[in-house]
């Protein structure tokens, strides 16, 4: 796939970026889109959450790593971040782009793994949500959050939300997932409120255990790690009631990861 430089950062030039991940083909990415706008755990734990451990936005450049159909990245817009997305998957972006035109907020997105950015411009923040799931192995891991030490300020932060490698209810009906692993490989299926599949297939993505994370980050230069449990933000529990956050904070799957560049 090549590098589509939609409304591409001043000075970002172009290069080659690799293949979307599979699962996140023309039809899958649309269904996806559509389940994640009603999805009640991005809504009121993964993104309110990743907002709590950004802090504060107001003036800050921030890069969004992975950001999809930009849902997220505009709610990080609005509380005032100066923000550069980027995705491999043009159908995604492209969606974000639309959205951008109609309601500007004066996000630049670009479409690719590992946008060339001048090496002039640095950001205070970077955040990806769900997204190093997705790396495919180590070495595909240690160069997300390279490409994210190597954008960020000396004083900058990389906030991630991610699985929890240390999930304990494999196979089990949980909030409107169930998720599975098979060797390193891990499958959620999006559930309706009748326990029906909502997806034609399961999501893959791949298990990363916290050492190696926190390996992918060292090497990468950050000098150190935190992982931050996630809650539910109130409304939420009133929303949908508390008994269908049960155990959320005990076992959950979702863990927030915060890496540092500086002590
Ligand atoms: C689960 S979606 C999350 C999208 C968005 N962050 C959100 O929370 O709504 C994961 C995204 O990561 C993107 N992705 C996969 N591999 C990536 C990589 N190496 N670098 C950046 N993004 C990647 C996918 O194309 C997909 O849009």
């Amino acid at each position: 796939m090549n590098e589509k430089n939609i409304n591409p950062i001043e000075n970002a030039s172009t290069r080659k970026a690799a293949p979307a991940p599979e699962q996140y083909s023309k039809e899958m990415s649309k269904e996806y889109a559509n389940v994640v706008e009603i999805d009640p755990v991005k809504q009121y734990s993964q993104f309110p959450e990743e907002l709590k451990l950004l802090g504060k936005l107001k003036g800050k450049k921030l890069l969004d790593i992975g950001c999809g159909s930009g849902g997220f990245t505009r709610m990080m817009a609005e509380r005032g971040a100066e923000i550069f997305g980027y995705d491999p998957s043009l159908e995604q972006v492209e969606k974000a782009q639309e959205e951008e035109e109609r309601h500007p907020l004066g996000i630049k997105y670009i479409v690719s793994d590992r946008p060339s950015i001048s090496p002039d411009i640095k950001f205070d923040l970077a955040s990806s949500v769900m997204v190093l799931v997705h790396a495919e192995d180590k070495q595909k891991l240690q160069e997300i959050f390279q490409y994210a030490n190597d954008s960020l300020k000396t004083t900058g932060r990389f906030v991630s939300i991610v699985l929890n490698p240390n999930f304990k209810r494999l196979g089990e009906a949980v909030y409107n997932r169930r998720f599975t692993r098979e060797g390193n490989k891990n499958f959620a299926d999006f559930l309706d409120s009748k326990g029906t599949s909502l997806l034609p297939e399961p999501l893959t993505s791949i298990h990363h255990s916290k050492d190696e994370y926190e390996e992918a980050a060292k090497n990468a230069g950050f000098k150190r790690v935190e992982w931050k449990t996630l809650s539910v933000d109130p409304r939420g529990k009133e929303k949908l009631g508390v008994e269908f956050w049960d155990k959320y904070e005990e076992d959950c799957p979702w863990i927030g990861l915060v890496a540092y560049k500086d002590e």
